[in-house]
């Protein structure tokens, strides 16, 4: 069983690659909002995953409350292994998942970074494609390196970057307050109603009124999906997002 959570595709592409991989199932944890399915039972299972992206150097909002929610039994402790996937420093975002987990009694055995495209386009740019495929080429090397370190049920904490709590923890605390905030987003004109905004958002944040998207909640979890999916980029974040491009994972 391999729980994920995607904004942009990157983790689905790395869930998926490894569900494909173990024959597991993958679950999407956004899906828990809507069938509230949060209990498990993995008896039958010796490894379960995790693949979450970075947001301020910690934990998606909704990956939080998933994780403090849920509810797995089990026979025998599994072999536990968690991916960061994250634009180049995954902060606290790892020992924050653990604590969680270690209290379920699944603490995390092998935890890993993995570098992939960031996604956070309010302030890095996307519109280097060659700089992007290589990203994801890359991180598809990394990948096959993890697996085969999940496959040896290897223990350790194999993440590359990390930021001490000090340096981390203000960080992730001001952006899940302040810079989750909808009211930054505005509609181009070019929008053509299509509502895919309204379909895709994991939170259920956005309404078409009058054909034009409308944020019915203060804050979102800020995955950017909206923007990054929009066929016209008629989202858009202030004034920090229209240079910075689009992006999501080519395969997903
Ligand atoms: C709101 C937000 C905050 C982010 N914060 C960080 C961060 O602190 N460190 C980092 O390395 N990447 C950060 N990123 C980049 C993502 O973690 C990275 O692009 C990730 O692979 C996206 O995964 P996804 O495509 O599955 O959503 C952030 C992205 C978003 C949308
Ligand atoms: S996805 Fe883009 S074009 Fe479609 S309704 Fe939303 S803003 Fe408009
Ligand atoms: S409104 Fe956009 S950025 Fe916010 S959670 Fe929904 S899809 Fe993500």
């Amino acid at each position: 069983m391999i729980f994920y959570f995607s904004g942009t595709g990157n983790s689905t592409f790395v869930a998926e690659h490894l569900a494909k991989a173990y024959d597991h199932e993958a679950i999407r944890v956004d899906e828990w909002l809507h069938t509230g399915r949060i209990n498990f039972n993995i008896d039958d299972q010796d490894r379960i995953g995790f693949v979450f992206p970075v947001y301020f150097y910690g934990l998606p909002h909704i990956v939080e409350q998933f994780l403090l929610e849920l509810s797995i039994t089990f026979e025998k402790k599994p072999y536990v292994y968690y991916i960061a996937t994250c634009g180049g420093q995954q902060g606290q975002s790892i020992k924050k998942a653990n604590a969680i987990l270690q209290k379920k009694g699944l603490g995390i055995d092998a935890a890993f970074d993995l570098l992939m495209p960031d996604n956070y386009t309010r302030m890095y740019d996307v519109n280097d494609e060659q700089k992007i495929m290589q990203i994801n080429q890359h991180a598809i090397i990394e990948l096959k390196e993890i697996m085969h370190k999940i496959e040896q049920k290897e223990v350790g904490h194999f993440a590359k970057t990390g930021f001490p709590r000090i340096l981390s923890a203000p960080v992730t605390l001001f952006g899940q307050t302040f810079l989750t905030k909808t009211k930054g987003f505005h509609v181009l004109d070019s929008c053509i109603h299509c509502a895919l905004c309204e379909r895709k958002c994991p939170v259920h944040a956005i309404e078409l009124i009058d054909g034009k998207p409308v944020w019915q909640k203060k804050k979102c979890e800020m995955c950017l999906r909206c923007l990054h999916h929009c066929p016209k980029f008629a989202i858009q974040y202030k004034n920090q997002t229209q240079e910075n491009g689009q992006y999501h994972h080519p395969v997903i």
